[in-house]
């Protein structure tokens, strides 16, 4: 896009009231026909701006756009550079690649619409444009790869306060879903890049469901979903979110960067739906059931089962008796 028609935009973006014709003339030193042909432009985009008669211009559409969230996300290490991709087939496949490429920690990669996205344990992700948010973070922390399933914990708690925030019901589900009303609103999925001792990248892929699609969920979908428009009982804008979830991670990491993981794993376990609960764990050799006594250090679930604890790193697990939780992501 044209640097000036983008921060026009990121101006009007930035304001909930219409900004007239004469200050953005003044801000992007052009004359008013020069800024009604960038409106234009953006309208032939299919962007959605009203001119309001002896007030301005108002945008209407819901737009992602980099230099908009850039402007209301300012001095944060996470989000020092953000790009908003039409499509990709993978967001995390995106940052990896400029990963391998030299990128600075902090890149934030959202695509409108992914092709190919990845959920957790081979399983794919659903990413509709305009119903969904896909984004992948870089982080380039240092420390060894046995620590970085905390990094997916710290996500998961970044994303519960900031998803609260639009709709309070939000809570985590080992290891990190995150659900409404027990159906899943949004996954995470970490991977990374390490050799012994030494992670080199790790990128954290976060899918939020934002609205139903308007030909509904896919038919491969068999678990319990829902989406934030539904929670909320209101529309939202994916900006907002954007830079809700973008302002939460880079505060939870800030915490976890100097303090370590206690905290982190204390707030994570207030926000766990099935703390002290009953619950069913699934992992590769069939179900175990038992009650959710902690986290470990290492993200693991602690179970307490025929009065001894036992320990799980992988699977899922569901609520026993309860329909407020869903099972599987
Ligand atoms: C899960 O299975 O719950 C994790 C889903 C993670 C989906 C996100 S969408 C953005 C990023 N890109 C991907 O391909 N996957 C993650």
């Amino acid at each position: 896009m044209n640097p000036t028609r983008d921060a026009i935009l990121a101006r009007l973006g930035s304001s909930n009231v219409p900004v007239s014709g004469d200050l953005l003339a003044r801000d992007f030193g052009l004359s008013r026909t020069g800024v009604w042909k960038h409106i234009q432009s953006l309208r032939k985009q299919g962007i959605d701006i009203a001119s309001l008669p002896g007030r301005g211009y108002l945008l209407r559409s819901d737009v992602l756009s980099a230099a908009l969230l850039h402007s209301r996300l300012k001095n944060r290490r996470i989000g020092s550079t953000i790009l908003v991709l039409d499509e990709a087939d993978s967001t995390n496949r995106e940052v990896m690649q400029r990963a391998e490429s030299g990128a600075e920690e902090g890149l934030v990669v959202i695509a409108q619409k992914q092709n190919a996205g990845r959920g957790r344990l081979g399983r794919s992700w659903f990413t509709s444009a305009e119903n969904s948010l896909a984004m992948s973070v870089l982080l380039r922390p240092a420390m060894s790869p046995e620590h970085v399933p905390q990094l997916s914990l710290v996500t998961a708690v970044a994303i519960q306060r900031a998803l609260s925030g639009f709709a309070p019901q939000v809570r985590i589900k080992w290891p990190n879903d995150l659900l409404a009303g027990g159906a899943k609103l949004a996954g995470i999925l970490t991977e990374m890049r390490a050799e012994p001792g030494r992670v080199h990248a790790v990128v954290l892929g976060i899918g939020i469901n934002i609205s139903k699609p308007a030909g509904g969920w896919p038919k491969t979908i068999t678990q319990g979903v829902t989406d934030l428009t539904s929670a909320a009982g209101r529309d939202i804008s994916r900006s907002d979110v954007a830079v809700s979830v973008i302002e939460a991670l880079d505060d939870c990491y800030e915490e976890y960067l100097a303090h370590g993981f206690e905290r982190i794993r204390q707030w994570w376990w207030e926000a766990h739906a099935a703390s002290g609960q009953s619950v069913r764990a699934h992992g590769e050799n069939g179900y175990v059931e038992g009650i959710a006594e902690a986290l470990d250090e290492d993200g693991a679930l602690l179970l307490r089962v025929d009065g001894e604890i036992r320990r799980f790193v992988a699977g899922d697990i569901e609520l026993i008796d309860n329909g407020n939780m869903g099972s599987s992501s």
